[in-house]
């Protein structure tokens, strides 16, 4: 006899069924059932945790997008540094690099662990005891932003690890990538709802991982390709020692990892698939590297090169790492993509600080995955230097993320003797003259230039500034054409009434053909819709998705049909009183009698008696609409309360029952829409963002104000020297020049702004609306130089608050021992980094000793000298 299993044993089964069949899918690309048996199981899992709440686990598969829409996302420091990767371009770099290896290890033909580079966006995932617990973005290699719920939606994205040997704690680090194809779609739809579409896939990547909401973020089929191990704490199991055996481990513990090669492995000319495979000395990487490159289509997703990895880890510990790269790895990038167009005009296009750019309008042209209709030419003599002009066909070529370029004419439009292309004398922009300053050509408007304006105040509040993140780029042009702002010091003057009067702005169609065939699609499903969410639908007061779940196994249809008819009579036997009350009402009955008409509710339609007149409200209707529309009643895609209104206004639904007849021709014709780009939560958002910033650190200040080199380290470095705007602005040259790190441009470029009248009335006014920078001077460089390792738990501190003590007295943070590591401060649990920090004779204490080198209370030769005298005891 077989007894049917209790509701934890069903749910642990169906857990373990999703998650075996969604590593098959999303990680294997291998499904072993059809979709609509997944479907199934996922339905029933769905339907016990609503029955059983308890049982629900933040890994059930169903909570992949549980997570609300974040206000922005907190800042998280890393488990270890995510370091970058220096580039090469060409056989000789790579001949270069692995002497450099062979030399450096002291052996002959290393293995190399050769791998596919992702152009996606780097991220670090957290595990502990086999569950994830956190993701962030790369961010400044330090810290990154926390952004756990946008990746628990990524399907190949483990949420629990698989096999028997979990490591206690894990940091992984991978590429979360859009497959070509999918950007492909999703750029076509953007584009058909007349919204902006992504450059590259990305860029679309991040977009989707950096969406507030993580339902968004769940609709964009991201997926992610694991290759590092950042962090392996674990008493008992050892860490892989190669590359290859990291590769080989995150496969195991169910992440996506590239394949590895098929084929005859190895040799130069047989017929292999490429994907990652162990390289022995400089003529396999360069084999691996054509084949990678002949080969790159095959990939599902963008490449941009081949990295080559020491496949040793005890080499690459060894060898550590400068500054921010690891010295036993580079990345071989691919050549860039090149094509011929026609050059159809010469823009001229006005920065941040005037200087004029002239831009190549170019017929559009795929190269290397990315369509491309601009080009830069730089200044005036590059225009001359290629001799190019408007009807020219010209080459461009696009090597990565920079701006494509044009590399030559093909052919000449410009008739022998015809003046070659100049500057205009003119800004095309404010019309002021434009003055040529060296190589390159300048407007003399400033800040009555509207380009120049426009581009200093996106720079003013952008990232590294003033950081204002409700104001966009586009939002900040439309303050200026408003004419609300037109210098820094307006911004504060902003009121909710300004921003409320801002006049609304096209948004785009709301439906594409994919959307409307979707939403029609959906529509004809609600025909069959369970009676739950048609409870949901009918809008009853109180009346959740729990009590409508509730009250569909205690009445059926009919019974509700006959009482909203027949209120008096006898009412179905139950709790929701007031909920059947509501049924009694014109509008509830009207609605029930539409639906029943509509075919979502099953039923002989009446001939209709007092409804007959029924009278939509517009206002009524569209809430009625809009109300079908959740998530939890017929879930239709896209009807918001907007869209719902349109349908309502444009005459084509003027009763419930006409929208289930909707075509998608009619959703199609549904007029563009405008948005007013601030409503009232976005202007509090912003008002409240801007009296926020009224105290920003000097050094995002004085990076905002755009004033020449200055970039955000230089700006560090003069907070941290001068403290104050006052005493920056009378320092005089030769005191700047110092300053260490500061050198006569710089110098030049400080004092010239602090002596321009223009400058001077900006800064006034920003202090007269309550802008007053401050800066904290921080610890002393106690630490300075030195190269700390983090391992094991510690007491007191969390990862990041001992990261940012260490960083903030001058040291650094680095993920492995080595003998150039400084100090290892080892907590609970330390493994094997703690063993071979007293292997090496490095220096080993906890957090006490941390916080004591920090203070200055003792120096690191003191307290070296101190331990190796008090010998061996933790
Ligand atoms: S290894 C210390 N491997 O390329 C190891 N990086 O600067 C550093 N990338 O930001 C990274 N595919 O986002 C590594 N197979 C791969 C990669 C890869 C893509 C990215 C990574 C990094 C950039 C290099």
């Amino acid at each position: 006899m077989t007894t049917a299993p209790s509701p934890s044993g069903r749910h642990r089964e169906l857990v373990d069924a999703i998650r075996h069949h969604d590593y098959r899918y999303y990680v294997l690309d291998a499904p072993e059932i059809p979709d609509h048996e997944y479907d199934a199981l996922f339905r029933e899992l769905e339907g016990l945790e609503r029955d059983h709440p308890e049982l629900v686990t933040p890994d059930s598969p169903t909570r992949r997008v549980g997570g609300a829409v974040a206000e922005g996302f907190p800042e998280v420091r890393h488990e270890a540094p995510m370091l970058s990767l220096q580039s090469i371009h060409d056989e000789a770099e790579l001949r270069e690099f692995t002497d450099r290896m062979e030399r450096e290890v002291g052996r002959e033909d290393l293995d190399y662990c050769l791998e596919p580079k992702f152009d996606g966006l780097s991220v670090e995932l957290v595990y502990e005891q086999g569950r994830f617990r956190r993701g962030a973005t790369r961010g400044n290699g330090t810290v990154g932003e926390d952004i756990t719920a946008n990746l628990r939606t990524v399907r190949s994205l483990p949420l629990r690890l698989a096999g028997d040997g979990t490591p206690a704690r894990l940091a992984v680090r991978g590429e979360a990538v859009l497959p070509v194809a999918d950007f492909e779609r999703m750029n076509d739809g953007l584009a058909q709802s007349g919204k902006d579409t992504f450059k590259n896939p990305r860029n679309a990547a991040a977009g989707s991982l950096r969406q507030l909401d993580p339902a968004v973020a769940a609709a964009r089929p991201l997926a992610l390709y694991a290759y590092d191990i950042l962090v392996w704490d674990d008493g008992a199991l050892p860490a892989p020692e190669t590359q290859s055996g990291v590769l080989r481990t995150l496969a195991g513990l169910g992440f996506r990892v590239a394949p590895e090669s098929r084929g005859d492995g190895g040799g130069e000319t047989g017929r292999r698939s490429v994907w990652w495979e162990v390289g022995r000395g400089p003529d396999q990487v360069l084999a691996y590297h054509r084949l990678l490159i002949e080969q790159r289509d095959r990939f599902a997703v963008e490449l941009d090169g081949a990295v080559v990895k020491l496949d040793r880890i005890a080499d690459q510990e060894e060898l550590g790492e400068r500054s921010r790269n690891p010295r036993w790895a580079v990345a071989f990038k691919f050549p860039p993509g090149q094509a011929e167009t026609a050059l159809l005009a010469i823009d001229v296009q006005v920065g941040r600080t005037g200087k004029l750019t002239p831009v190549a309008r170019l017929d559009p042209v795929l190269v290397s995955g990315v369509t491309v209709s601009r080009a830069t030419l730089h200044n005036e003599g590059m225009v001359r230097a290629l001799d190019a002009g408007p009807g020219d066909r010209v080459r461009i070529q696009r090597a990565g993320d920079v701006i494509p370029q044009v590399v030559e004419v093909v052919a000449r439009a410009r008739e022998e003797g015809a003046a070659p292309w100049s500057m205009p004398p003119a800004c095309p922009e404010c019309d002021r003259p434009v003055q040529a300053e060296g190589a390159n050509h300048f407007c003399s408007g400033g800040w009555s230039c509207p380009a120049q304006r426009k581009a200093r105040l996106v720079h003013f509040v952008g990232k590294g500034g003033m950081e204002i993140e409700t104001l966009g780029d586009e939002l900040v042009e439309l303050l200026v054409e408003c004419g609300f702002v037109r210098s820094p010091a307006d911004l504060y003057r902003l009121t909710r009434e300004k921003l409320l009067s801002v006049p609304p702005q096209p948004a785009g169609r709301p439906f594409d053909p994919a959307g409307a065939a979707e939403l029609v699609r959906r529509l004809g499903a609600a025909r069959n819709a369970p009676l739950a969410r048609v409870l949901v639908a009918l809008g009853l007061p109180g009346v959740g998705p729990t009590r409508a779940e509730a009250m569909a196994n205690e009445f059926d249809l009919a019974a509700l049909r006959t009482f909203s008819e027949r209120p008096d009579g006898e009412e179905p036997a139950g709790h929701a009183e007031e909920a059947l009350k509501a049924l009694a009402s014109p509008v509830k009955r009207a609605l029930l009698e539409d639906l029943v008409e509509a075919g979502v509710i099953e039923g002989a339609p009446r001939a209709r008696r007092g409804e007959e007149s029924f009278r939509w409200e517009p206002d009524v209707l569209a809430a009625a609409v809009a109300r079908f529309a959740d998530k939890n009643a017929l879930d239709l895609p896209r009807v918001s309360e907007g869209i719902a209104a349109d349908l309502v206004n444009s005459g084509r639904v003027a009763r419930p029952a006409d929208l289930f007849e909707l075509t998608e021709a009619d959703l199609l014709a549904l007029p563009e829409r405008r948005r007013r780009p601030f409503a009232e939560k976005s202007a509090a958002n912003l008002l409240r963002e801007l009296e926020e910033s009224r105290t920003v650190r000097l050094d995002r200040f004085l990076f905002a104000l755009g004033i020449p080199h200055v970039g955000q380290h230089v700006a560090r470095v003069l907070a941290a020297r001068y403290g104050s705007l006052e005493r920056l602005g009378s320092a005089s040259r030769e005191d700047l020049l110092e300053v260490h790190e500061i050198g006569e441009q710089v110098a030049d470029a400080v004092t010239g702004f602090f002596s321009d009248e223009a400058n001077l009335r900006e800064l006034q006014d920003l202090a007269d609306s309550g802008v007053a920078p401050v800066w904290e001077a921080t610890g002393e460089s106690t630490l300075s130089g030195l190269r700390i390792v983090l391992t094991g738990t510690l007491a007191e501190l969390t990862r990041e608050e001992a990261g940012e003590l260490i960083e903030r007295h001058g040291g650094r943070v680095v993920s492995s021992v080595s003998s150039r590591t400084s100090l290892v401060v080892a907590g609970d649990k330390a493994g094997s980094k703690l063993e071979k920090a007293r292997g090496l004779g490095v220096p080993v204490g906890g957090e006490e000793e941390l916080r004591r080198l920090a203070a200055g209370d003792v120096t690191l030769e003191e307290f070296a000298a101190a331990e190796t005298g008090t010998g061996d005891e933790t």
